[in-house]
């Protein structure tokens, strides 16, 4: 493709700060998406999906980094140009729909319009043509509760669509729907993509990628190393691992003490634990496939055994096994 991209996020962070210690969902986060793109951001709970999409539509602040979209500079928007982006550059499609339960669809999806100042007729009229290309006009005077999950998602899509937006996201779309009405769902996506709208979508779902033109990977598992490494040496006070790094391996203490360490938001740290031979390093990670919740640093001169999380595993379930067989009962 020659032409330039309709959305560009380039080295994007956003760290969230909860209890005094920071969390970084996205941690230097690159992606591109084109004009008629179906764009599918994968990864599991916690991967900053929601986070991604709350930053595109200006939601949630970011700490570093560009997100443009066409020329406009979205981290840079404040008040009224950030309210018009909103209303007429972007869609957003909530997660779990978030449709008000005592409004009909037609006003559901009218709402944005009405409450932009746009006259009723104009707002029903605009509705009923969205309610129609998603294919549930004949529900335009039902209440979600009388709609099914699909049905609802489709309102929903409506409703993202009001402002004729460039680029329309979506959180989630599939999730709690069955899969005839999942399948509904990304057909009506991949319709809308046709039609040379952009879309991006979160999804953990994998029934889903067939239908992406492109697939972002935001699971931070993919980088996670296979093959066995050397033995870490460590001086007194030199650090294994910084907290909110890429998780890779395991670390078994065979010598030396390390303490695990918070770093606080206000620049000071929290000394959490400290570790002596026979205890392993940094399991959390790599089992959950996040980065590093804490930092990892040798109190005195330390020996460590770096383990890949399959060496690891395999390892404690024969320990498990071990320690079981020890107690008859
Ligand atoms: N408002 C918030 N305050 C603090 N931490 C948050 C907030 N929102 C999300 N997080 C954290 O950021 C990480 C990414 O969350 P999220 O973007 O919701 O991921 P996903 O949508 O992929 O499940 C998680 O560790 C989550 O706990
Ligand atoms: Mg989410």
């Amino acid at each position: 493709m020659t032409s330039s991209p309709v959305l560009r996020v380039d080295n994007l962070v956003v760290e969230y700060l909860t209890d005094g210690y920071s969390v970084r969902p996205l941690d230097g986060f690159s992606m591109d998406a084109f004009a008629g793109e179906l764009v599918a951001l994968l990864g599991p709970s916690g991967s900053g999906k929601t986070t991604l999409l709350s930053v595109l539509s200006g939601m949630v602040p970011a700490s570093s980094g560009t997100v443009t979209m066409g020329d406009i500079d979205v981290l840079g928007l404040q008040g009224r140009e950030l309210e018009a982006f909103r209303r007429t550059t972007i869609g957003i499609v909530f997660q779990g729909f978030n449709l008000l339960p005592s409004l009909t669809a037609r006003e559901n999806v009218a709402a944005p319009l009405l409450l932009a100042g746009c006259g009723r007729g104009e707002a029903f009229r605009r509705a009923d043509e969205l309610l129609d290309e998603v294919g549930i006009l004949d529900r335009a005077g039902h209440r979600p509760q009388n709609l099914s999950g699909g049905q609802q998602q489709r309102v929903a899509v409506a409703r993202g669509l009001i402002g004729n937006p460039e680029l329309l996201i979506a959180d989630e779309p599939t999730a709690n729907l069955d899969l005839i009405s999942a399948e509904a769902v990304v057909g009506l996506l991949r319709r809308l993509r046709d039609s040379g709208r952009t879309i991006v979508i979160s999804t953990h779902d994998a029934r889903l990628l067939p239908a992406a033109d492109r697939i972002v990977d935001m699971s931070p598992a993919h980088e996670m190393p296979d093959k066995a490494a050397a033995v870490v040496e460590l001086t007194p006070g030199q650090v294994l691992f910084h907290q909110s790094d890429a998780s890779d391996f395991v670390y078994e203490i065979e010598h030396g003490t390390l303490a695990v360490v918070r770093e606080l938001a206000n620049g000071g740290e929290e000394i959490l634990t400290t570790l002596e031979p026979g205890n392993y390093v940094g399991e959390l990670g790599p089992l959950l496939g996040f980065p590093r919740s804490a930092t990892v640093r040798a109190t005195t001169a330390a020996r460590l055994q770096p383990l890949t999380i399959n060496e690891f595993k395999t390892r404690r379930d024969s320990e498990m096994k071990a320690t079981h067989g020890s107690h008859p009962r």
